[in-house]
Parts: structure tokens; sequence; C-alpha cells
């Protein structure tokens, strides 16, 4: 008995002497005991010394045992009887206490009148943990009301909408440095005066010898028109640019030549051609071009009469309005 209580003590003083080491020593997220070896041998020295008290501490009480008389051996032996049994007497009285069972003995005084076929009922009083955490539930709905209710606390759905707009930031930060991670899939029209010169100049450097200045079409076809053979919008530019037109017309594949953010500069100035109508421009080819992903605030509706509306589309295609005849 006694060597066992020996033994935990000196494996607690072990555990609390490993936790204070790592919280006292500095070593950011990784484990101290990791990043400084050294604390190994810490360690081991205090163990050491431990178990060396430890050992002293009962050759000591063995040697004061050995010189007293008799009939005072008794008496100590008797205390330390004492002693072991109320160990823990604290949390086994709170224990039972918070259980709040009568004991068997007498229930007596606490069965009801009633006999129900034999079968008859205790009146036990609600346990005190269950009372307990029943007015804690109180005290927190009471707390939680002011808080939510009357104050404006934070609630899940603001909670919600503040971290999405944090992730956003983030995700527009991220694509601000990584340029260069887009596809056409993932490509979108940049609108900044900056992209769209700089689109400019990759345009006159690389494409006007076949698409003109204008972009109103040479040996390639006419850029500003609602007519396109391998579809409008910016992603499908983006991927003609990237991968190249049909095989032996000319367009060739610009991936090699072009980063994938000069890519989109330069599909982005495309699109800023377009209904600009130059007096040179090719005849349209292939088919017009419709967004389907449109924002809906590009389209207008007019109410022209009680009979017509006028449905106009904002961005594209700029060929004819839609008319449609209401009823
Ligand atoms: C050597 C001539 C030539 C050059 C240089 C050239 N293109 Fe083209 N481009 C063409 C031809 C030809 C086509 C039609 C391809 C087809 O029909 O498949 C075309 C098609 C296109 C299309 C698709 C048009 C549609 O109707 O779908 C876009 C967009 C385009 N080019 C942009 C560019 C850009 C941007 C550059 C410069 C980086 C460029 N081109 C350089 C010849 C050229």
């Amino acid at each position: 008995m006694k060597t066992t209580a020996s033994f935990l003590r000196v494996i607690g003083f072990a555990i609390l002497a490993f936790f204070l080491l790592e919280l006292t020593i500095g070593s950011g997220e990784q484990w101290a005991i990791i990043k400084y070896p050294i604390i190994w041998a810490v360690l081991a020295m205090l163990l050491f010394f431990a178990i060396a008290l430890e050992t002293i501490a009962a050759a000591l009480q063995r040697i004061l045992f050995g010189g007293l008389n008799p009939e005072a051996k008794e008496r100590y032996l008797a205390a330390e009887k004492l002693r072991e049994q109320n160990r823990f007497g604290w949390f086994k009285r709170k224990y039972s206490e918070m259980l709040g069972a009568k004991p068997v003995e007498t229930e007596q005084e606490i069965v009801l009148d009633h006999n129900y076929d034999g079968i008859r009922e205790l009146d036990n009083k609600l346990p005190p943990w269950w009372v307990y955490m029943f007015y804690a539930t109180i005290i927190f709905a009471v707390v939680y009301l002011v808080r939510y209710h009357i104050f404006d606390g934070t609630d899940q759905r603001e909670e919600y909408e503040i971290e999405i707009a944090q992730a956003k930031a983030e995700v527009e930060e991220y694509k601000k440095n990584n340029k260069d991670l887009i596809d056409a899939n993932t490509v979108e029209l940049l609108t900044d005066a900056s992209d769209i010169e700089a689109g400019k100049s990759i345009f006159v450097a690389n494409c006007v010898a076949c698409h003109k200045d204008s972009g109103g079409g040479g040996i390639g076809p006419n850029l500003t028109d609602d007519y396109w053979i391998l579809g409008g919008g910016i992603k499908n530019i983006f991927h003609t640019i990237s991968e190249g037109g049909r095989a032996g017309k000319g367009m060739i594949s610009w991936k090699t030549d072009l980063k994938p953010s000069e890519m989109a500069q330069v599909a982005s100035y495309v699109m800023t051609l377009h209904g600009t109508n130059p007096v040179d421009g090719k005849e349209p080819e292939g088919e017009v071009w419709v967004d389907e992903n449109a924002p809906v605030d590009n389209v207008e509706v007019k109410v022209i009469d009680s009979t017509t509306i006028k449905i106009e589309m904002n961005n594209e295609p700029v060929v004819d309005d839609l008319r449609a005849e209401g009823k």
C-alpha cells in the first residue's frame, strides 16, 4: 500500500513537471520537449530526485517507528488506519449528497400510502445534481435571451456572414497573389483599367496582324460583333486564345507565349471591343452568342403600353431588341 502511494506520487510529480515545463518554455506550435531535447534530461533528473526523496522519507519513517515504545507504536498504527479509512471522505460524502437518495434503512419514511396492487411508490426528492443542472439551464436561458434578443449579440446568422465575408476577402487576396492559377474554367472578366491597358498592348503586339487594330478582322474573324465561331464570353475567348482555333485556320495556341494572367488580360480587352462596330469590320462569321449565365440585371424590361413590352439586354447581343407581344 505504502509503495503504491509513493509510486503514484512520483508519477504525478513527473507529469506535473512535464506540463509546467511545456507551459513555461515558449516553443511556438511545437512541443517544447521535441524542440529542446534537453528537457528529457531535466525530467529524468527531477524523476531521480523524486524517487530519492521518497526512499529517504520511507527510510526515516521506518527508523522513527522502530524507535517508538510498543504503546506508541499501537497508537500510531491506529491513527494511520483511521486516516486510511477517511481518505477521500469529503468526496464520498459529497457524492452521496448529490445523489440525494435515502438510504434503504430509512425508506420507510418516504413510502406513499397508496398501494397499487402490491406496488408502492417512494416519494424520493429530485437528486440535487439534476436540480442544480436545471437551475443552470434557467440562468443560461436568461443570459442568452438578454444577450442575443435584447442586446445585439452576434447570432449564428451574423457569425456565418462575417465568416463568409472574411473568406471572400481571403479568396480575393489569394487570387491577387496567384494571378496565373486561372484556366478557361475559372477565368473572370477583368475590368481594372490597368488590366485592360495591359491586354491592349498584348493585343497590339501579337494579334493585330490578323485581327486588325480595331478588332474588325482580316485573316482572323471580326471580334467586335455578336457572332462567334468558337463561342463568345470571357471563358470561351480565353479558351480560344489558350488552345487556338480550328486546325489549319491560322489561330495558334498562345499558352506557350502568354502567361494565363496575360491571356486573361487580352481576353478581357477583346471583350471591350464588342459593339464598337469599326468601319472596316469583316462580315460576321459563326453564330450569335448569348451568355446563358448573364446576370439578370443586364436585362431591362420596359412596358411600352398595355399590350407591348420591350426587353433590352444591356450587355449582349446588341443585334436586336427582343420584342414580345403581351396579351
Ligand atoms: C496568324 C493570324 C492570327 C493571329 C496572330 C491571331 N489570331 Fe485569333 N484568329 C485567327 C483566325 C484565323 C481565327 C479563326 C479560327 C477558326 O476559325 O477556328 C481566329 C480566332 C480568334 C478568336 C475566336 C473568334 C471567334 O469568332 O470565335 C479569338 C477570340 C481570337 N482569335 C483572338 C486572338 C488574340 C487575342 C490574338 C493575339 C494573342 C490572336 N487571336 C492572334 C487568326 C489569328
